[in-house]
C-alpha cells in the first residue's frame, strides 16, 4: 500500500525517521494473503505455523524483497537461519520486524554497515512489572515516571539484539543491554556498542546499527 494512502500515515512518517543514510527501512500494512509470498525454500521454517504467523513473515518479506531489489539483488528466499536470524545475500545485511498490523525491513550493503536491527512496537504502555524485566536499574531512574518508557525501552533491546545475533551468536537478556537514550548508544554484554534511532507514532520503530567505519580494528 502506498504510504501516503496508508491508513498509518504517520508510521509511514516514522519510518522515514529512523532511516539513516545508506540504510532503507520500509514498511507494509499486512494484508490477507501475504502468507503467500513466502518461498518453497522459507517455508519450512514456518511448517508449524500457524497462518496469522506465515501472514506477518511473509509481509516482510515482500518489504525485504523490495528493498533487496533497490541494493540491485534479484527477488530470493531469506531462510530463517540459527536462532531464527535470517540469512541475507552475501554484500547485505538487513533485519526484519512484524506485529499483528505492519511488517518492518531494514537493509544496507556490509561494506557500510557491519550489522542492522530492526523492531516495530505498538506504542503503548508494557504491562504492569514488566519495567524491572526489561530495564536496568541506571534505565528506570529515566523511565519509570513515562509510561511508554519502558516500551520503547523493550523494543530497542530487542532491535539491538537483531543487530548482534547475527555477529556473536550469543543470546542476550535484556539487563545485558544498557541503554543510552540521550546519545542513541546501547552497550552489550560483551562490549559492542550499537547505535539506534527510535520513532513513536502509531507504533514505536528502532534501527540499530554499527557502522563498519566505528568498528576498532
Ligand atoms: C529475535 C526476537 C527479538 C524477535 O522478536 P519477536 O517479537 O518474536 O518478533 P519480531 O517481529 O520483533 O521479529 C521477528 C523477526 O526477527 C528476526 N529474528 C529472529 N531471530 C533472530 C535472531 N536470532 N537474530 C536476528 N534476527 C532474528 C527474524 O527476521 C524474524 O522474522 P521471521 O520470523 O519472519 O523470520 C525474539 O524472538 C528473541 O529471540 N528474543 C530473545 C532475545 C531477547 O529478546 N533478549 C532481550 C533483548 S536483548
Amino acid at each position: 500500500m502506498n504510504a501516503t494512502h496508508s491508513p498509518f500515515a504517520s508510521l509511514a512518517r516514522a519510518v522515514d525517521a529512523v532511516s539513516i543514510p545508506g540504510i532503507v527501512v520500509e514498511h507494509r500494512l499486512i494484508a490477507d494473503g501475504d502468507e503467500r509470498a513466502l518461498l518453497p525454500e522459507e517455508m519450512p521454517a514456518f511448517a508449524a505455523s500457524v497462518t496469522k504467523v506465515r501472514r506477518a513473515s511473509g509481509a516482510a518479506r515482500i518489504v525485504a524483497r523490495q528493498l533487496l531489489a533497490r541494493f540491485g539483488q534479484p527477488p530470493q528466499a531469506i531462510p530463517r537461519g540459527t536462532a531464527g536470524m535470517p540469512l541475507w545475500p552475501t554484500g547485505i545485511v538487513g533485519s526484519m520486524a512484524h506485529d499483528d498490523t505492519v511488517a518492518v525491513a531494514a537493509m544496507a550493503a556490509r561494506r557500510d554497515f557491519l550489522s542492522v536491527g530492526v523492531d516495530v512496537e505498538p506504542a503503548e504502555p508494557l504491562e504492569p512489572g514488566l519495567l524491572d524485566i526489561v530495564a536496568t536499574a541506571n534505565e528506570r531512574q529515566w523511565a519509570k515516571d513515562d509510561p511508554l518508557a519502558g516500551r520503547l525501552l523493550f523494543a530497542i533491546k530487542e532491535a539491538i539484539y537483531k543487530a548482534v545475533y547475527p555477529l556473536d551468536r550469543i543470546f542476550l537478556d535484556h539487563h545485558d543491554v544498557e541503554v543510552n537514550l540521550t546519545d542513541g548508544t546501547a552497550v552489550v554484554r560483551q562490549g559492542r556498542v550499537v547505535r539506534f534511532r527510535h520513532c513513536a507514532a502509531t507504533h514505536m520503530v528502532v534501527l540499530a546499527f554499527i557502522p563498519v567505519a566505528e568498528v576498532p580494528p
